[in-house]
């Protein structure tokens, strides 16, 4: 990308943030998500702190505002109330917490976000500062995850819903989640397809699926224990725990700075569990991970663009190899990296996570593998973006086959994104 267009996009990303602020969180975007996401807020964090350090620090303070007693952090805060969205906090049945929540989590990027802001900090002290207050409640969310979601220390842990994962209607959940009945005690009044086209979105049935779990769960009053007990969907996702074993290894990093011997031994027997674990869930066969249903107790052989972020948590043995699948993908589509394998019998290209291209999925693989040594993917996938959004727009999410803007627009993770791509001759080819 030329340095002129950077600029100018640099400066458009900033404005959308800047609008996206709602007083030191930042929404998605307006009207379809009204309130503060938590892996959108760990993107977005690291986008301000392109250009507003302070800023980039209060995000992340503001999504641990909503941190529950047991280190869980959910997946929305909502902060303030609006009717432009569902379902919100009285569906939950959390809307008496301060602040309100939901009751299920989301990937945990969070970790990664503060080491990689301490990192690069102008300002040192401020930074050395805030990240230690931060530290403990990040310490405390790894140890949630594990108590919670990997009570026997198998070393993958368990996502109980969709929305957990980030990525909803992933065709990766289709057989898991028809096990979920579609009855409901609450009822649905979708909101999203008010503000973007319903082809772009989930479907009602699974909507339907992903309500049931939601009524479960609050009539199980969100005790870890009995939803993981009772819960008709669960799956190890490859994607979170990818996600996670990164976060361990950023959280260990922080914690030989601000935490005690005891921790540190803590943490590095989870990476050694976790990165031992992960490998169980390569596919020879698939040539890429694969996510499990610990119901049917079986891999589940669907290939996603989740099942090459074991890169991002730096195990690289598979790395080639999964450079070379998303070569062959880019036979098959426009632009990297869509969400599933372009010849799947289930690839829609508009429909959400079925297909589309997602920035936070070019972000995470355009830096997993520059640190595998796949310079030349990593380049492909952060050159792809950058072409998207130039022609397209800050969409939430695009079209892999024509490049067409998606969901949101204006959305604040694409916005931050740009601001983390590198510029035109830029050695490093990560983000
Ligand atoms: C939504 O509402 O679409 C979100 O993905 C749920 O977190």
């Amino acid at each position: 990308m030329m340095d002129e267009d950077k600029a100018g996009q640099d400066e458009r990303a900033r404005e959308i943030l800047r609008v996206n602020d709602r007083g030191g969180y930042t929404v998605p975007t307006a009207r379809l998500y009204p309130f503060q996401w938590n892996w959108d807020s760990a993107l977005v964090a690291m986008g301000w702190a392109m250009f507003d350090e302070a800023r980039g620090w209060r995000e992340i303070e503001m999504l641990l505002a909503g941190q529950w007693e047991d280190g869980f952090v959910p997946h929305i805060v909502f902060h303030a109330p609006s009717e432009d969205y569902f379902p919100g906090p009285e569906v939950w049945g959390l809307a008496e917490r301060a602040p309100p929540t939901s009751g299920i989590t989301q990937p945990p990027v969070l970790a990664t976000a503060v080491r990689w802001m301490l990192e690069r900090a102008r300002a040192r002290a401020e930074a050395a500062a805030r990240a230690a207050a931060i530290y403990p409640r990040l310490v405390a969310s790894h140890r949630w995850w594990v108590r919670a979601r990997d009570p026997h220390a198998s070393g993958l842990v368990t996502t109980l819903h969709p929305w957990e994962t980030g990525m909803d209607n992933s065709p990766a959940w289709d057989e898991a989640l028809a096990r979920v009945p579609r009855e409901t005690t609450t009822p649905i009044v979708r909101r999203d397809i008010a503000h973007v086209a319903a082809a772009m979105r989930p479907r009602a049935e699974e909507y339907e699926r992903f309500i049931h779990l939601v009524d479960l769960f609050r009539g199980l009053g969100w005790s870890p224990e009995k939803m993981l007990a009772e819960s008709p969907f669960k799956v190890v996702d490859i994607g979170t725990n990818a996600i996670l074993l990164r976060a361990e290894r950023d959280l260990l990093v922080l914690a030989r700075r601000f935490g005690s011997v005891a921790e540190r031994a803590e943490i590095e027997a989870r990476i050694a569990r976790q990165g031992a674990a992960i490998g169980r869930l390569w596919s020879g066969a698939g040539g890429i991970y694969f996510s499990a249903d610990l119901i049917a107790n079986a891999l589940i052989p669907v290939s996603t663009s989740a099942g090459m972020l074991p890169v991002f948590a730096s195990e690289y043995g598979h790395a080639a190899a999964l450079a070379a699948r998303l070569r062959a993908w880019a036979e098959a589509v426009r632009w990297l990296v869509p969400s599933i394998a372009p010849d799947s019998p289930s690839f829609e290209p508009q429909r959400y996570w079925r297909g589309p291209v997602w920035p936070c999925m070019n972000w995470m693989l355009a830096d997993g593998f520059g640190a595998a040594g796949e310079t030349a993917t990593a380049r492909l996938l952060a050159e792809a973006m950058g072409a998207l959004i130039r022609a397209s727009g800050f969409y939430e999410y695009f079209d892999p086959c024509d490049g067409a803007g998606l969901g949101g627009t204006d959305f604040s993770w694409t916005a931050a994104v740009a601001l983390l791509l590198p510029r035109e001759g830029e050695g490093d080819p990560r983000f």
